[in-house]
């Protein structure tokens, strides 16, 4: 495949980039929870008609701490995968050992990051939100799977990023500054992984029949079906948070239409948006087509 990235291209920009964690966070640098911390496109409260502005904020916030619950989930299966990729390339191109071993240390500290968010977010939110987990149980479940279905898998997290940041939170100037910040800090980062994440996935199926590519695209699916069954249940956990962050119980017909616009903006915002992004399949594709239209296909699910 044509993208001209590379492991030296990588690592030189993730070192001109690098911030710390004491950059973003901390002193006067708290959440405003006066504004929304989530694009309408992937929180979609706007369509629930019959909830306030007040309502509808309150519940755009409390996707906003599962997007940090879930980043930090995914994350917990990111770092090993890569560890456990970077050793195998030992000994082996510079470049490449260190671009991998970068990508790791990053991601460590993103689950950091996102960690001390939801610290503060709890502190000042006032209600507690449940969250899918625990990340180790998570983690298992996924890295029990095909090593080709599971660097598919991050691949389509890290270019899912790139589209929530570039597409609908960079030029959103209703939403909080601080988790804005987090938000953009994290792209600028996932930026380079996307990339090698592409390397990955093309050195895992190098040498691999087509039987074999569709098998990892079939476990790819696979942990995609794990991720919506969490998904599911995480839509339980935040209109729970709802009724007890604003005191109001729904009727059952509410409920029904909050859990129907809910499921499918959670889908959209971890699966669909990864699916239908143009890097992703076009790395599918340069595996095999069948690959791009296996997924092509259950697409538009997800969106
Ligand atoms: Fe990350
Ligand atoms: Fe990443």
């Amino acid at each position: 495949m044509n993208h001209g990235y590379t492991y030296q291209s990588a690592l030189a920009s993730s070192e001109a980039i690098r911030w710390r964690i004491e950059d973003i966070v901390g002193k006067d640098k708290r959440l405003d929870f006066s504004r929304p911390f989530m694009p309408e496109t992937l929180a979609r409260v706007e369509p629930l008609t019959f909830l306030n502005c007040d309502e509808q904020r309150v519940l755009n916030q409390i996707r906003g701490n599962a997007y940090l619950c879930i980043f930090g989930l995914v994350e917990e299966f990111i770092l090993p995968f890569v560890l456990d990729h970077a050793r195998l390339q030992l000994p082996g191109d510079d470049y490449h050992v260190r671009a991998l071993l970068q990508f790791a240390g990053e991601e460590a500290k993103h689950i950091q990051l996102f960690k001390h968010f939801r610290l503060e977010f709890e502190l000042g939110f006032g209600t507690k939100c449940a969250v899918i987990g625990p990340p180790d149980e998570i983690a298992r479940a996924i890295l029990a799977h095909d090593p080709l279905g599971v660097a598919l898998t991050t691949l389509h997290i890290e270019w899912m990023v790139q589209r929530h940041y570039v597409h609908s939170i960079k030029d959103d100037q209703d939403l909080d500054p601080q988790f804005k910040s987090l938000l953009k800090h994290h792209w600028m980062e996932e930026v380079q992984h996307a990339k090698l994440d592409t390397l990955m996935v093309e050195s895992l199926a190098a040498g691999l029949n087509e039987a074999e590519i569709m098998r990892g695209v079939e476990e790819y699916i696979e942990i995609g079906g794990f991720i919506d069954g969490g998904l599911k249940q995480q839509v339980e956990f935040d209109l729970d948070a709802f009724e007890r962050a604003t005191a109001r119980q729904l009727t059952d017909e509410e409920k029904s239409h909050f859990r129907q616009v809910q499921l499918q903006a959670n889908r959209w915002t971890y699966l669909g948006t990864g699916m239908t992004h143009e890097r992703v399949l076009a790395t599918l594709e340069s595996l095999t087509p069948k690959a791009r239209q296996r997924i092509e296909s259950i697409s538009p699910l997800f969106c």
